[in-house]
């Protein structure tokens, strides 16, 4: 019924119930298990630190403790955050025909994407999110398939955000012995990026159902732009609470994910991570995801196992984790253990 306009049709019909499909099993949903802010809480960074050195161990300890932190003062200019949260709502709200010209269906490259919910065949109930996914592949490919809309946007937002981004691998990379980014070490921390728009409806049911099933992310590095409205919950690595990602303006979101877990053979972690359905705003986030070439060859870096340290993770075709992973629902962290 609502092809081509995704939840967000859907909850503009006015529909007063959740339909079916997007009924979670009971345990999927977030129900009376969070914990109060103030017990537990993910670091919230200021990277502007005169003294660097404190900023990169309150980064790496975070990647090891909480594998999720907050950034603030980190360099990328605010009005480019503002304009791609601008643009995201911009593309949401076009009008159905023009957001259905990116389906899978009739999309003209395999780099755009407007979707709903994440593996509706794998699912055993769909997700209450609508997106559009973005694969850089060059600015003149950008230029051409990414919408009007949003595409300046996008990729400003994305280049603008790229001196951050180095920056913290530097500092995640100099604690594992990698002792500068160089060219091969660049293709295997982000030799690859995608930027999605995620846009999350007002949703009838917002206790049956979720805005995103618990996962981890695949990347090596996940760096996220939220609104006001929040909902996004995190894994406790030491208490096994889902803990809430309040926003925090003008900050990212920064998780690790399942790349660089493999990488660092598990000192920092990919932790699970959902969103919360929301029953009066809608809510949108712009995550950049910075992922290994897909055809790199990911496993323990040579100098983490230097010191004898034994690989947990055997060697992987990144193109071959990922495909794996969008086999899969979003019901946990599973796909690490293809590599292991
Ligand atoms: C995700 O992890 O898939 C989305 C995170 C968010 O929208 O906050
Ligand atoms: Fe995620």
């Amino acid at each position: 019924v609502n092809k081509g306009n995704g939840v967000k049709g859907l909850s503009e019909t006015g529909i007063k119930a959740l339909p079916d499909q997007y009924i979670q099993p009971f345990e999927e949903r977030l129900i009376n298990k969070f914990v109060n802010e103030t017990d537990e809480a993910i670091p919230v960074i200021d990277m502007s630190d005169p003294n660097g050195n404190k900023v990169a161990e309150a980064i790496c300890d975070a990647a090891e403790k909480w594998g999720f932190f907050q950034v603030i003062n980190h360099g990328v200019p605010l009005d480019v955050l503002d304009n791609v949260k601008a643009a995201t709502h911009r593309f949401f709200n076009l009008p159905v025909e023009e957001k259905s010209r990116f389906t899978k269906e009739n999309s003209l490259t395999t780099n755009v994407r407007f979707g709903t919910s994440f593996s509706p065949r794998a699912e055993k109930a769909l997700e209450w999110k609508d997106y559009l996914s973005l694969f850089f592949v060059s600015e003149a490919e950008a230029e051409q398939f990414w919408p009007d809309v949003c595409k300046n946007e996008a990729l400003e937002y994305m280049n603008k955000s790229k001196t951050m981004v180095r920056k913290l691998l530097e500092y995640l990379g100099k604690n594992l012995n990698v002792k500068e980014l160089d060219e091969t070490k660049e293709s295997l921390f982000m030799g690859s990026i995608r930027v999605n728009l995620n846009y999350y409806p007002i949703c009838p049911n917002p206790d049956l159902t979720v805005g995103v099933g618990r996962h981890s992310d695949v990347s090596s590095l996940t760096i996220l732009l939220q609104d006001q409205i929040g909902g996004l919950h995190v894994r406790s690595l030491s208490s096994g609470n889902w803990v809430h990602v309040p926003p925090v303006p003008g900050s990212f979101v920064i998780n690790i994910g399942d790349a660089m877990q493999i990488l660092s053979n598990g000192r920092y972690k990919s932790v699970e991570h959902r969103v919360l359905a929301n029953g009066s705003n809608n809510r949108i986030s712009v995550p950049i995801f910075v992922n290994p070439k897909p055809e790199s060859v990911i496993g323990p870096l040579p100098e983490v196992i230097a010191n004898g340290e034994e690989p947990i993770y055997k060697d992987v075709v990144y193109s071959d984790y990922v495909r794996y992973f969008f086999k899969k629902a979003h019901d946990g962290k599973k796909t690490v253990d293809f590599a292991k």
